[in-house]
């Protein structure tokens, strides 16, 4: 079914209906198609453009439609061209001539930037909700692990001594900085467009604040082609979503290499692994490996959006229909990851010990001993070199630098003396990094308390 039938003599065909046809993908948005429409039949009636007995009829007849569309007593006509049509044909065929009326100084231009605008709106908020449970879980996590010594690793070579509080903490900040950008969207994408109508705005005297009032919307849009134009509001919540998906990737990685006999430093809960058909052994990280996979749908949505808005004149093309599967897919995609990320994590044995155990192999705590030095009046340079020339000792005789013997310290440079061994504990060396945003037990606990306080706020 169409709406612009009348220049038409001939049916269209059947491929090119399918083809063309958007309401296997949109309808996911009638609830907003008929909020919008409400709105706007509401500011029709009260600017006098439509009789205020057609404008109650109509809101009428859409409530009637959304209760009949959620019992399941409506379902979408799938010959339909889109949802819009769809709903206003539905109108007609209930009410008669007012439904006819509904799309006075409306056009699907505006009509469709309209609802795509309030679903992400709702969105946003819902990708919000869920990226702050995952923060109030890390930070919960980064609290009880405040003290958990683990190596800290920089080219995947265990470099120094951190807390396992810490290390989940850079996820709480990359997180925290991610809920901050989808509040940066939202409020730009906070402008109702409309009443752009096809592109040229309107002659009728519509008052487009009450509409906008109506629907919840901060302001308007200040230009009618801008107005029908625009998808930056899908292309920036697409490009936070794949920042997200950024974030969430990389915690994958290392929640997998955790998981590895190799690390062993977590182990996951049965209800969020899963088996191998053949090796009755295998415990797999599955949910990390999927949402790592996944990230590559939303950056690929991400780069749909682009390609597909950057080479179209303006006002309205056809191309822009190809907007919603995308941002829905990105949408849809990073909620679910963050549904299964999340418990995942709450879950999880941590293993301090095989954490401890790692971190005492690989030298970590030679900047620490050559900070000592340094600290006794060796300019670092020559510090570092004389650590450099220990740590090769201790691969030649097979030992650390907690067991090497202090004359071999001593023949390396004469100011080491027995207090050497105290500053290169790892407790020591982890507890000694007090600078702000360092990995020392007091400040992470600090600073886990004060992500969770603003997660609790947000
Ligand atoms: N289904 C269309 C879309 O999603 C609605 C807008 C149609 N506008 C038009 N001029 N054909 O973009």
């Amino acid at each position: 079914m169409q709406l612009w039938k009348g220049r038409f003599k001939k049916e269209l065909s059947k491929t090119t209906n399918d083809f063309n046809s958007s309401i296997r993908f949109d309808s996911r948005m009638y609830r907003e198609d008929i909020e919008g429409s409400i709105a706007h039949a509401t500011m029709l009636g009260r600017c006098g453009i439509i009789a205020q007995e057609s404008a109650e009829e109509i809101v009428k007849g859409l409530k009637d439609i959304l209760a009949d569309i959620e019992s399941g007593a409506l379902p979408f006509d799938m010959e339909a061209e889109d949802i819009h049509t769809f709903i206003e044909g539905e109108l007609t065929k209930r009410i008669g001539d007012d439904g006819k009326r509904l799309h006075t100084s409306r056009s699907r231009n505006d009509q469709v930037a309209l609802d795509v605008k309030l679903y992400l709106k709702k969105e946003v908020v819902n990708v919000k909700k869920l990226v702050v449970e995952l923060i109030k879980v890390i930070a919960g996590k980064a609290a009880e692990y405040a003290d958990t010594v683990m190596p800290g690793y920089t080219h995947l070579q265990r470099a120094q001594p951190i807390t396992f509080g810490h290390h989940l903490l850079a996820y709480g900040e990359m997180l925290l900085r991610d809920v901050s950008r989808l509040e940066d969207c939202l409020k730009r994408m906070d402008e109702m467009p409309l009443g752009s109508c096809a592109l040229a705005g309107t002659t009728y005297p519509i008052d487009r604040t009450i509409t906008a009032e109506l629907l919840g919307f901060d302001r308007i849009t200040n230009n009618s082609l801008d107005g029908v134009s625009d998808r930056d509001f899908c292309m920036e919540f697409a490009s936070a979503l794949s920042i997200i998906m950024v974030h969430l990737s990389r915690f994958s990685e290392e929640m997998i290499m955790w998981c590895s006999w190799e690390f062993k430093f977590v182990e996951l809960d049965d209800a969020f692994s899963t088996g191998s058909s053949i090796m009755p052994q295998k415990k797999n990280p599955d949910i990390a490996e999927l949402v790592r996979g996944k990230s590559g749908r939303v950056f690929g949505d991400t780069m749909t959006l682009f390609t597909v808005m950057k080479g179209i004149a303006l006002a309205y093309n056809k191309d822009m229909q190809e907007d919603k599967e995308a941002i829905f897919d990105a949408v849809d995609t990073v909620k679910m990851c963050l549904t299964a990320f999340t418990p995942m994590l709450d879950t999880m044995r941590v293993i301090p010990q095989n954490m401890r155990r790692a971190a005492a192999g690989g030298f970590i705590n030679a900047t620490d001993c050559a900070d000592w030095l340094t600290k006794n009046g060796v300019p670092f340079r020559d510090a570092y070199k004389a650590t450099g020339e220990l740590v090769a000792k201790c691969i030649e005789l097979g030992c650390d630098l907690e067991s090497l013997p202090l004359d071999e310290y001593k023949k390396v440079c004469f100011v080491f003396n027995e207090d050497v061994y105290n500053a290169i504990s790892l407790e020591r060396c982890v507890s000694q990094r007090t600078a702000f945003g360092g990995p020392a037990p007091e400040l992470v606990r600090a600073q886990a308390k004060r992500v969770a306080e603003i997660a609790e706020n947000l």
